[in-house]
């Protein structure tokens, strides 16, 4: 097959490469140029694949894949900007019989109501529809798109048939349901469940405060029980582009349908407000007097392993620090810099508080406890030193 993924990002590249190995003519297809120079260079030697800025490269190809971002806009509302353009773009390069398959995350009716309307606009060809939400999880060493099983749905058998056969060609197991609006729930839902029992451990970080015992502590005894229960723990909050975003959408629509989305909202918020928690528990450590002090955040992005900052609740918890007139720099050797400010070294004695946000498997523990008089570990792993 000849194949066009449109957004060359964390979802669609390691897409194309897992679509080019199994045999497919791929061409990725991005409208960044430094993504495509990037890639020029990187994947020169990946074969069947080839990265392009130009529409002309993507004409008349038998699958056409959406994996651009699916964000909040300022007002915190789904923004499908980027789907819509990529839409629009398969609308005019797209031929007779091409199936166009979404990979986007975004909330029930999607495909059906901004893909399919969107593209039958510009496009008179018979199209085939399918939704297979994407489930990578960056860093993880033992679930790939190989492995990961798929959930796929056509807007009709014809196109199911043909999205089956597209992703049983690279994954293992493909899970067809019954409609594109079910794929593209189960993906929401997913997220929400994360979003949800996050949220539940880190309010019961702060109920255990109130106690005087440790929630990590706790959480540990509760996860020997063999069933019944999924070991969820504390944290600084949640980043990246899927779990502070994907239940907004979810929430959104619902609230248009007029379903209840309190526990949603509530999940939410708890998990954004983790940063001014963490922050009053750095005042408590430090005897309220954070003014001046030098605070070193460990750890910048938004999970263990990865580069990504995007709704990283380190730079909450740093602009709240900011606001104590607290000096703040950080240590992330895989983030390096952000916004001017290059990564520390964890030199001995340099800071008065190095707060532990992301645990990275470099991290050298040894000078973390030798870099501050005062440590507090966001993550829960560090024996010896002061968490949630
Ligand atoms: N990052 C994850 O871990 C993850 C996991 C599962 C699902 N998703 C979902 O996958 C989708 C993509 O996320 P991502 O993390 O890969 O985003 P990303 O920002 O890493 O990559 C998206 C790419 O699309 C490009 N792009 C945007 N509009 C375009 C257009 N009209 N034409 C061509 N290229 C365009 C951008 O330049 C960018 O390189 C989102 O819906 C996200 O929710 C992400």
């Amino acid at each position: 097959m000849k194949v066009a993924v449109i957004g060359q990002g964390y979802v669609g590249l390691p897409l194309a490469k897992a679509a080019s190995s199994a045999g497919h003519e791929v061409i990725g297809f991005d409208n960044d140029p430094n993504v495509i120079n990037r890639l020029m260079v990187n994947e020169k030697n990946t074969i069947n694949y080839r990265p392009t800025l130009l529409q002309s490269d993507i004409n008349l190809c038998n699958i056409y894949i959406i994996a651009v971002p699916t964000p909040l806009t300022f007002s915190n509302k789904p923004d499908l900007s980027y789907l819509k353009s990529a839409a629009e773009l398969i609308g005019t390069v797209a031929g007779e019989g091409a199936l166009i398959i979404n990979e986007s995350t975004s909330y029930p009716g999607t495909l059906r109501e901004i893909v399919e309307v969107t593209i039958s606009n510009s496009n008179k060809s018979k199209l085939l529809y399918a939704s297979a939400p994407e489930r990578i999880d960056p860093a993880n060493t033992k679930w790939d798109i190989k492995n990961t099983p798929r959930v796929v749905a056509g807007l009709n058998s014809e196109a199911t048939k043909a999205a089956l056969d597209f992703y049983r060609s690279f994954c293992d197991e493909v899970y067809a349901v019954s409609s594109p609006e079910v794929a593209e729930a189960s993906k929401l839902f997913e997220n929400t469940f994360r979003q949800v029992n996050i949220a539940l451990a880190n309010e019961f970080a702060q109920i255990a405060e109130k106690f005087g015992i440790s929630a990590n502590e706790i959480i540990s005894a509760s996860a020997t029980k063999p069933f019944g229960f999924m070991k969820f723990t504390p944290g600084l909050g949640v980043g990246g582009h899927c779990i502070p975003i994907d239940p907004v959408y979810l929430e959104e629509k619902a609230q248009l349908l007029g379903a209840p989305t309190t526990f949603i909202k509530q999940a939410t918020i708890i998990n954004q407000q983790m940063p001014h928690y963490v922050l009053s528990r750095l005042k408590k450590i430090t005897g309220d007097h954070l003014d001046g002090k030098k605070v070193c955040i460990v750890g910048l992005s938004y999970k263990k392993d990865v580069t990504d900052i995007r709704q990283s609740p380190s730079i909450e918890l740093w602009k709240e620090l900011e606001k104590q007139g607290c000096q703040v720099s950080f240590h992330d050797k895989l983030v390096e810099s952000y916004n001017g400010t290059e990564s520390v070294k964890l030199s001995e004695n340099s800071f008065d508080l190095a707060v532990v946000a992301v645990r990275h498997s470099d991290l050298n523990i040894d000078e973390l406890k030798k870099c501050a008089r005062f440590l507090f570990d966001c993550t829960g792993t560090i024996e010896g030193i002061l968490t949630l």
